[in-house]
């Protein structure tokens, strides 16, 4: 068979990904993006970083071909691509890029294949307990999880707002359930100035939520709420919200989650799942964030419209559906009444 030489280089370079992963982890640590919003001389930057500047020449020949730079008059620059990697961006990938090589994220890859032939994740094989439970006891790790999380919340909760159509919003008690540390609750609490936010998650997030509601002056309507979501929730709330929650778990597990919110519910209140769902066709990206979840959480997987529809028709909740392309267009948002 005749076979394309570019081709063959195309595929060389799928198997080398891991050197590109490395490079990014390394460009975001170093706050090398942030450090080139301004164009500088490879001496300058080699300087500012004290890296041996034939070394990170070479780095940043990678990030040329990659688009993140561009080099001008001997003087690099972030491109707009480059841009997502910087700290102050909306949506800022570059926590997620520090995330994805950082040794004990990284470390359980190697377990894939053993993972694969027991049904058990890379992650718990690697360090022999589950990613969560990991970040209990590594306070780094899940701050650098939490990080990785809290990003393009911005345009949230208006959409939210959009489609509840609820007249009066004040007076309400909204719930980020799993909400990390707290970055969509804020938001929300920021666009809804008379709404009482509940941000709930495990304790290892409430340092840093607790931070972060404080920097936003919000400590009057915001609270972080330590809880386990399959245990019954504290409290009643008028509007739940599940974001990047239900891929984490199995089915078996995500009903329970999903059954203790709708016990949480006030009469009228509703639960609104955020989650990237699998088209018939799905995407790359939807479709590396499904082997993800296969090899860092114990059952997790992305889900169909069928299976998120099976999941809510058990327990007897209404869904509606809605495409959102401007959080991300693979994202799709899912209410339930
Ligand atoms: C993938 S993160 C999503 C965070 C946030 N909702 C977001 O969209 O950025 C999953 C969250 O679920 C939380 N979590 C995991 N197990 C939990 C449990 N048993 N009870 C409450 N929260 C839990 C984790 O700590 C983490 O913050």
């Amino acid at each position: 068979m005749k076979n394309n030489i570019h081709n063959r280089e195309r595929i060389l370079s799928l198997i080398g990904s891991y050197r590109i992963t490395q490079a990014l982890a390394l460009g975001a640590s170093l706050r090398l993006f942030d450090k080139l919003k301004t164009p500088k001389s490879l001496k300058t930057i080699s300087l500012e970083l004290g890296l041996d500047s034939a070394y990170l020449k070479r780095l940043l020949d990678l990030f040329i071909e990659l688009q993140l730079l561009i080099k001008v008059r001997s003087r690099y620059m972030i491109t707009k691509s480059g841009a997502w990697l910087c700290s102050d961006t909306e949506g800022s990938l570059k926590d997620f890029a520090k995330l994805m090589g950082a040794d004990w994220y990284w470390e359980p890859w190697g377990k894939i294949e053993e993972s694969m032939r027991k049904g058990k994740s890379a992650f718990l094989l690697y360090h022999g307990k589950s990613a969560f439970k990991f970040m209990e006891d590594r306070v780094d790790a899940a701050n650098l999880f939490h990080s990785a999380m809290n990003s393009a919340t911005e345009k949230i909760p208006n959409m939210i707002k959009k489609i509840l159509k609820k007249k009066k919003w004040d007076g309400l008690a909204v719930a980020d359930l799993g909400g990390g540390t707290g970055s969509l609750g804020i938001q929300f609490a920021l666009q809804a100035p008379g709404v009482n936010t509940f941000i709930l998650d495990l304790i290892h997030a409430k340092e840093s939520a607790r931070r972060e509601i404080s920097k936003n002056n919000l400590n009057s309507r915001v609270s972080f709420i330590a809880c386990d979501f399959f245990k019954p929730l504290p409290k009643k709330y008028d509007l739940i919200i599940l974001r990047h929650i239900l891929h984490d778990w199995s089915d078996q597990l995500a009903l329970k989650i999903l059954k203790n919110a709708k016990k949480s519910l006030t009469p009228n209140g509703h639960i609104v799942v955020i989650e990237r769902v699998l088209e018939r066709r799905p995407n790359l990206a939807v479709l590396l964030m499904d082997i993800e979840m296969m090899a860092m959480m114990e059952g997790g997987h992305e889900r169909s419209i069928r299976s998120f529809s099976n999941l809510f028709k058990k327990l007897n909740l209404k869904v509606r559906r809605k495409k959102w392309p401007e959080i991300n267009r693979d994202m799709f948002l899912l209410t339930a009444k």
